[in-house]
């Protein structure tokens, strides 16, 4: 049987406390992110604050509960990047593979056209094949690649960069 597709929305406020929390199991189980340290509430909400509408952020929810969110950050802070954005996507790990990953990124991909945006860059862990896997089903391609640049789990980390041409 398959999963009925999660609804997907704009985050608000009130999500930030489910949001963080999924984020926050990555920060101490995955390797996602190479943050260390999980991320109070206060951080998330400051960081939420700090947004507009050129760096959305979409959540998915399925049955009314908070399952993955994705968003897009400016690139750099120079004015000649203003037609790239990184994005992030994150899933709840027991709704992995569920078809939520693939409907977020889609829906921010239809974000980052109607903000008239040229291209959107990931940076993925080498090893997150999910992830790379995921990119590479929605058309994103390898662009690049850093050697040993995080340290997490006791071990050097290097990262793939996938790009997507809008
Ligand atoms: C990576 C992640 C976002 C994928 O989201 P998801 O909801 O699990 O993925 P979906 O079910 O939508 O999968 C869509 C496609 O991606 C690929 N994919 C996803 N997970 C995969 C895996 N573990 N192995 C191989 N391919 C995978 C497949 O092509 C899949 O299509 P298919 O199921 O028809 O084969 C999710 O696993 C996640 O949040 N992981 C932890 C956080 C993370 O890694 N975020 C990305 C940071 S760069």
């Amino acid at each position: 049987m398959t999963d009925a597709p999660p609804l997907v929305r704009p985050a608000l406020r009130t999500d930030l406390e489910s949001l963080n929390a999924i984020y926050n199991w990555e920060v101490e189980h995955g390797i996602a992110t190479w943050e260390l340290d999980p991320w109070p509430l206060a951080r998330r909400v400051e960081w939420f604050s700090a947004r507009d509408h050129e760096e959305p952020v979409l959540v998915a929810e399925r049955e009314g509960k908070l399952v993955g969110f994705a968003y897009l950050t400016k690139y750099r802070g120079r004015r000649g990047y203003r037609f790239t954005r990184e994005n992030t996507v994150f899933v709840a790990p027991a709704q992995q593979r569920r078809g939520v990953g693939r409907v977020l990124l889609a829906a921010l991909l239809v974000e980052a056209r109607t903000l008239g945006l040229h291209s959107v860059l990931a940076f993925i862990d080498e090893e997150n094949v999910g992830s790379i896997e995921l990119h590479a089903a929605l058309g994103y391609v390898r662009v690049g690649a850093e050697r040993e640049t995080g340290y997490k789990f006791d071990r050097w980390r290097s990262s793939v960069e996938m790009q997507l041409m809008l």
